[in-house]
């Protein structure tokens, strides 16, 4: 069997749709095909700006037989590509020539120490995965989660009825979006989410880099937390209905080993504590979600340039090292030398943006046309929710790559908002907004016209002045 196009995406994450819809504004009369391997597809909808170049937007799971009836679609693997004779190879034998190809294969859950497909560790990736760990939660008591990133703080706060021993090689939680003052923000917001007195007291405060030192948290209260995608799902454990238990951190620990019980009746954990001390935990199963290698389980006639991280390197028109074939979304890593406020983070948010820079870039390829990179790369931003709280993240918002040259000026309203700007030199250069959007057009305008801050003095994060009147 076999198939031709002008235009072959494969894969139907964020990236792929991204880049299939682009395309088909781009080419309206060109051929496109996405090429997926799960008919559930993800696409972005209600896109409603923040600030000039931030947005939010929510993501939707759909058949790939309710899409548009603007492109071509077909359910099967990649298996092979011959980039030399321009066509692909699918797992059922179906041949598909192409003339541009965009790999967006997204990527699969880091496993702790290589352990794949241990029946009693569970990656937390897509919709399948949070099924396969509601139907083990049914029968389980003590389950471990492992990962400091969005996924597993969500998880943590979320599981209820079931002994959850959390474990984060650093010294406070969510730490990949976060910064210690951030997430002890959040702890005292848990803990008094149900106490009447909240008096909002507001402090402001300027640190040197070298005084951010982390604050341990000694105990933790949940709460009902966390708007998104476990929603849908129940995941309640074995324990005692409607027992809520805080989970049980492990600050600066690592797994050192593992021991299987028989019968996969569950495993003992050996956790190793930064003292180098150890701790041995039984729990029912271990949920892994730390973070993804890149997808690229196919073969190809000659070798992808990958980078150190395991991605398909790719330049900023998303072209790879072989003619006429593109890849975008977390199966990439970005190869080009990053604006002065970028960096790639495996996010939604930069999936479309790479998915829909690759299919301009094919677009104009086609027709022998040139365009220039997609302003969105000069300035990181993210918008997402933490603990219910809604969180604009921007530039180098934990200040990324500065070194320790730089100070925080932090405004924190116990329960109401949390906001922190990064300087250096006194020039804005990150910022993080929780609980509190309004200054995140400001906040964009700072960081990338560079100006110099040092007449405000710690006025810039005053409550009673608006910054705005300022530079406007
Ligand atoms: C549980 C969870 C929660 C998350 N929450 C957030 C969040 O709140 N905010 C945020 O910004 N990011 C979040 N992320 C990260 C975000 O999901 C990813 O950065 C983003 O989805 C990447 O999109 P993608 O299109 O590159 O890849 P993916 O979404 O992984 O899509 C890859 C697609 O390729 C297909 N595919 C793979 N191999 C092949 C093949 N050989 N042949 C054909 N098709 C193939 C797959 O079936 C899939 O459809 C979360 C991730 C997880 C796992
Ligand atoms: C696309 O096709 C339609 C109908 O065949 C034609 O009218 C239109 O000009 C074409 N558009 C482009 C951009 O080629
Ligand atoms: C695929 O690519 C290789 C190397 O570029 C080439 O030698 C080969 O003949 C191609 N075609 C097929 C059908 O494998």
């Amino acid at each position: 069997m076999s198939r031709e196009c002008e235009f072959l995406v494969v894969g139907g994450g964020i990236a792929g749709v991204s880049c299939v819809e682009s395309l088909v504004i781009c080419r309206p009369n060109a051929s496109v095909l996405l090429l997926t391997e799960s008919s559930v597809v993800k696409s972005v909808t209600n896109l409603v700006p923040v600030a000039r170049y931030l947005h939010k937007f929510d993501v939707r799971e759909q058949d790939v037989s309710e899409m548009g009836a603007s492109f071509e679609t077909l359910v099967d693997q990649l298996d092979h590509i011959n980039s030399s004779e321009h066509f692909i190879r699918t797992k059922a034998g179906v041949e598909v020539k192409y003339r541009y190809l965009c790999l967006c294969t997204g990527g699969t859950p880091k496993l702790f120490s290589g352990q794949v497909k241990d029946p009693l560790v569970i990656g937390i990736r897509d919709t399948d995965s949070v099924l396969q760990l509601q139907r083990k939660l049914a029968t389980a008591k003590d389950i471990m989660i492992l990962g400091n990133g969005g996924i597993a703080s969500e998880l943590a706060y979320e599981l209820k009825e079931v002994n959850v021993h959390w474990v984060v090689k650093d010294s406070h939680i969510s730490a990949t979006f976060v910064d210690p003052g951030a997430a002890e923000f959040f702890h005292i917001a848990m803990n008094e989410v149900n106490e009447q007195d909240s008096s909002p007291v507001t402090a402001i405060k300027r640190m040197r880099y070298s005084e951010v030192l982390p604050k341990e948290q000694t105990s933790n209260h949940g709460a009902a937390l966390g708007p998104d995608w476990h929603r849908t799902f129940d995941l309640s454990g074995a324990g005692e209905r409607g027992a809520k238990r805080l989970p049980k951190i492990y600050y600066k620990s690592r797994v050192h080993s593992v021991q299987n019980l028989a019968d996969n009746a569950g495993v003992i954990v050996n956790l190793e504590h930064e003292d180098g001390s150890f701790e041995q935990l039984t729990c029912d199963f271990i949920v892994s979600a730390t973070g993804v290698l890149p997808n690229t389980h196919y073969t190809c006639d000659s070798p992808l340039k990958y980078s150190a991280d395991g991605g398909i390197s790719v330049d900023e028109m998303m072209r790879t090292n072989l003619v006429d074939v593109f890849a975008a979304g977390d199966v990439c890593t970005a190869n080009w030398p990053a604006a002065m406020h970028w960096f790639q983070m495996r996010l939604w948010t930069q999936a479309r943006q790479m998915g829909s820079m690759a299919g301009r870039s094919m677009a104009a390829a086609s027709e022998g046309e040139s365009v220039y990179q997609d302003f969105c790369f000069e300035l990181f931003g993210h918008v997402t929710k933490l603990f219910g709280y809604p969180v604009v993240l921007l530039g180098r918002f934990n200040g990324q790559d500065l070194g320790r040259d730089y100070d925080i000026l932090v405004r924190c309203t116990r329960n109401k908002e949390y906001i922190k700007f990064v300087l250096q030199n006194n020039r804005l250069r990150g910022a993080m907004l929780i609980g509190n959007s309004d200054l995140a057009e400001t906040c964009e305008n700072l960081i990338l016209n560079g100006i110099d801050l040092e007449p405000y003095g710690n006025d810039i994060l005053n409550p009673d002045i608006d910054i705005e009147d300022y530079f406007d």
